[in-house]
C-alpha cells in the first residue's frame, strides 16, 4: 500500500527518494512522485505506473539536497498523474505526501476551502490546502500543520516541505506506519526501515498525533499540543541481503525456496536451553487463562488462523473462532467470559486487523499479536507478542509467511496443552524437522510443479480447490494464491459442499486440485473428485506417501498428520506461480494488490 519517504541531508535527494521508493515498491501501488526542494523552490515529478516511469520524468539537472517520495495505492480518485503524490497548495508553498485515508476530508473541504479549486479527487489534497490556509491567517508552519492535524479523522502519515523552510520537514502520523531515519548531517522518513537501509540503519518510531521535525542535524518530536519528546533510535535488524532477490528471477521464488529454512529457524528461535519448545511464561499463562480464543485475521493470514483452530482445539482442548478481521470489528459477536484476542498479521500494520485491537484494548481483553515484524504497530498495542522469525516478506502474495504463522501455531498450541497436561502426545520439534525436510523436497521438484502449471492451468478460466478437514484450510489458501498472482478464479471449498450447488459450475476441463492428506476423510475426498471428473473435470489429486493412489499426480512427503498444511501448501505455491508465470503476470506485484494494506 502506499509508501513515504523523505531526505533531508547532503546528497542528491532525487536518488536517495528514488531508491527508497524502489524498495517501497513491493507494498503495492499504482503511481509515485518526488518533490525537491532548492534554491529555485520545489519542483514535483509524478507518473501513473512504475518507478522506472516516474525515473524517466524526473530532470536530472535539478539538485536539490532535501525531499520526499509517495508511492500511491489509489483509494480517493482513480490512478493517474493528478491524484498520484505530492500534492501541492494552490499558492505552490506547500507539498505534501500522505498514506491513510481521511475520513471527514468532505466535511472540511465544505467548512474551511469552499473557494479553492481543488486540483485532484483526493483527500490528501485537502490537508495541503487547509495548512496554506491557516499559514495564510498567520500562522506558523508548524502551527498550520498542528492545528491541520487537530482538524483531521481517519489515517494518516504525512511528510510536508515548505517552500520557504530549507531545511524541515514536516512528519506526522496515526494509525498509519512512519519511521524517522537518523544518520550523521542527514535525517530521513520512511514507511518502512526497508526504504532507508541505503543510508541508515537508525530508526526512531514514532507514535499516533506526534508532529516531528526533520531537520539535516537533528530530529525534534511534540505531542499534537507541544510538549517535547525524547525518543532514542533503535537498530533496525535488517540484512540488506535479506530485501535483494539475489540470482532469483522474483521474490515470491526466493521466499518459497526459504521456507524450509524458516520452519528450522523457528523451532530453534522457539527452543529453550534444555532444546525443549517453549513460548514465554507470560504468553503461555494467558492463554492457559482463555476459556476461549478469539483468532482474527485477514487474507492469507485468516487461513492460516483457520489452522491455528484446529491447533489449539486438538492440542489444548481450548475452543476457538476464527474472524476475519473487517467483519468482527463492526459486528462483534457474543464473547466468553475469558477471551484471548490473537492477532494474526505478517506486516503487523494490516488497518482491518488493527481497529479490531483498538476495541478490544478499549474492552479491557487481553490481546497477542502473531507477526513478522517486531515494533510493528498490531505488535506494539498488543500486550503479547509471538514473531515469526521468517525474514522480510517482499512479495505481495505471501508464501513463507503463512508456513511461519502456522509453525508458530503450533508451537504456541503445543506448549499450551504440555503445560495443561492436555491434548496429543508427539514430539512436534522432531516433526517440524521432518516437515522442513518435507518442504525441501517439494521445492525441490519445480520442474514437475511447472509442467503440473502448464498440464491443469494454460488455458483455464477458472479452477477449484477442494479438501476436507486441515486440507480444506490449505484449499482455501491455494485458491487464493492462484488468484491473487495469475487472475484466474479460483475458489476453494470443503470438499462435500461442493455438489451443494458450486458443482454446476464444472464442466469438460474445468481444473480441480484436490487435497488428500488426512487419513479420515481420504476416501471422502476420493468420492468427491469422482463427482467432479464425472463431469468432465480435469482433476490433480495431491495425496501424501502412505495415502497416496495410482493416478495421483503429486503425492506429498509424510509428516505428522496435523502438520499437512505446512507442507501440502507449498505444491500449491508454486502451481500458482507458474501459472502466473506462463501467464507473463508480474508475480511478485500482482494488479490492484498491496503487501501493506493500511487502509480498512
Ligand atoms: C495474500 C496476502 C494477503 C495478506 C492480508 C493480511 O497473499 O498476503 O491476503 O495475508 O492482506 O496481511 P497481514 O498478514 O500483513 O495482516
Amino acid at each position: 500500500m502506499c509508501g513515504i519517504v523523505g531526505y533531508n541531508g547532503e546528497l542528491d535527494a532525487k536518488e536517495i527518494l528514488l531508491k527508497g521508493l524502489e524498495k517501497l515498491e513491493y507494498r503495492g501501488y499504482d503511481s509515485a512522485g518526488i518533490a525537491v526542494r532548492n534554491e529555485e523552490g520545489v519542483t514535483v515529478f509524478k507518473e501513473k505506473g512504475r518507478i522506472a516511469d516516474l525515473r524517466g520524468s524526473v530532470d536530472l539537472n535539478v539538485s536539490a539536497d532535501i525531499g520526499i517520495g509517495h508511492t500511491r495505492w489509489a483509494t480517493h480518485g482513480v490512478p493517474n498523474k493528478l491524484n498520484a503524490h505530492p500534492h501541492q497548495s494552490t499558492s505552490g508553498r506547500f507539498t505534501l505526501v500522505h498514506n491513510g485515508v481521511i475520513e471527514n476530508y468532505h466535511l472540511l473541504q465544505k467548512a474551511y476551502l469552499k473557494g479553492i479549486q481543488m486540483q485532484s479527487d483526493t483527500d490528501t489534497e485537502v490537508i495541503v490546502q487547509l495548512v496554506d490556509l491557516f499559514a495564510k491567517e498567520g500562522l506558523s508552519t508548524v502551527e498550520a500543520f498542528r492545528k491541520t492535524l487537530s482538524l483531521l479523522h481517519g489515517s494518516y502519515a504525512l511528510a510536508l516541505l515548505d517552500q520557504e523552510d530549507e531545511d524541515t520537514i514536516y512528519v506526522a502520523k496515526n494509525k498509519s506506519p512512519l519511521l524517522v531515519g537518523v544518520g550523521a548531517g542527514f535525517n530521513v522518513v520512511a514507511s518502512d526501515a526497508m526504504a532507508m537501509l541505503q543510508v541508515t540503519d537508525q530508526f526512531i518510531e514514532l507514535r499516533d498525533k506526534e508532529v516531528v521535525l526533520v531537520h539535516k542535524d537533528n530530529v525534534e518530536i511534540t505531542t499534537l499540543d507541544g510538549r517535547p519528546v525524547e525518543r532514542k533510535p533503535f537498530k533496525a535488524e535488517l540484512d540488506a541481503s535479506d530485501i535483494e532477490k539475489g540470482t532469483y528471477p522474483h521474490y515470491m521464488l526466493k521466499e518459497m525456496d526459504e521456507q524450509p529454512g524458516v520452519v528450522r529457524k523457528i523451532v530453534q528461535e522457539y527452543s529453550n536451553s534444555l532444546g525443549e519448545l517453549t513460548i514465554d511464561d507470560n504468553i503461555l499463562e494467558a492463554i492457559k487463562e482463555a476459556d476461549r480464543i478469539y483468532i482474527i485475521a485477514a487474507g492469507t493470514s485468516y487461513h492460516a488462523g483457520l489452522v491455528g483452530k484446529q491447533y489449539f482445539e486438538k492440542l489444548a482442548r481450548i475452543p476457538v473462532e476464527v474472524h476475519i478481521s473487517s467483519e468482527f470489528g463492526y459486528n462483534m459477536p457474543l464473547l466468553s467470559e475469558k477471551p484471548l484476542f490473537i492477532f494474526i498479521t505478517q506486516s503487523g500494520e494490516t488497518a482491518d486487523s488493527r481497529q479490531v485491537l483498538v476495541k478490544v484494548k478499549e474492552l479491557n481483553y487481553p490481546a497477542l499479536t502473531i507477526t513478522n515484524v517486531p515494533g510493528s504497530t498490531l505488535s506494539r498495542e498488543a500486550d503479547y507478542t509471538l514473531l515469526l522469525h521468517a525474514g522480510p516478506e517482499i512479495a505481495v502474495a505471501s508464501t513463507k509467511a503463512y508456513v511461519a504463522q502456522v509453525a508458530v501455531l503450533a508451537i504456541a498450541a503445543y506448549v499450551t496443552g504440555k503445560s495443561l497436561g492436555k491434548g496429543e502426545d508427539f514430539d512436534l520439534k522432531h516433526e517440524l524437522g521432518i516437515v522442513a525436510n518435507g518442504i525441501q523436497t517439494i521445492v525441490d521438484s519445480k520442474n514437475e510443479l511447472e509442467q503440473v502449471a502448464e498440464d491443469y492451468l494454460k488455458i483455464a478460466r477458472n479452477a477449484f480447490f477442494i479438501g476436507r478437514n486441515l486440507d480444506f484450510c490449505v484449499s482455501v489458501e491455494g485458491a487464493l494464491k492462484l488468484k491473487e498472482i495469475s487472475y484466474i478464479q479460483a475458489e476453494g471449498f470443503a470438499g462435500g459442499e461442493l455438489k451443494h450447488g458450486t458443482i454446476a459450475l464444472i464442466e469438460e476441463g474445468t481444473p480441480v486440485f484436490a487435497l488428500a492428506t488426512q487419513e479420515q476423510v481420504a476416501l471422502n475426498i476420493r468420492g468427491n473428485v469422482k463427482e467432479v471428473v464425472a463431469r468432465g473435470a480435469n482433476a490433480c489429486i495431491i495425496s501424501m506417501e502412505g495415502l497416496n493412489e495410482e493416478g495421483d499426480r503429486l503425492v506429498i512427503p509424510k509428516v505428522h498428520p496435523l502438520l499437512t498444511p505446512l507442507v501440502s501448501v507449498v505444491p500449491l505455491q508454486l502451481i500458482s506461480y507458474y501459472a502466473a508465470l506462463h501467464r507473463r503476470c508480474d508475480v511478485d506485484k500482482p494488479r490492484n494488490l498491496a503487501k501493506s494494506v493500511t487502509v480498512e
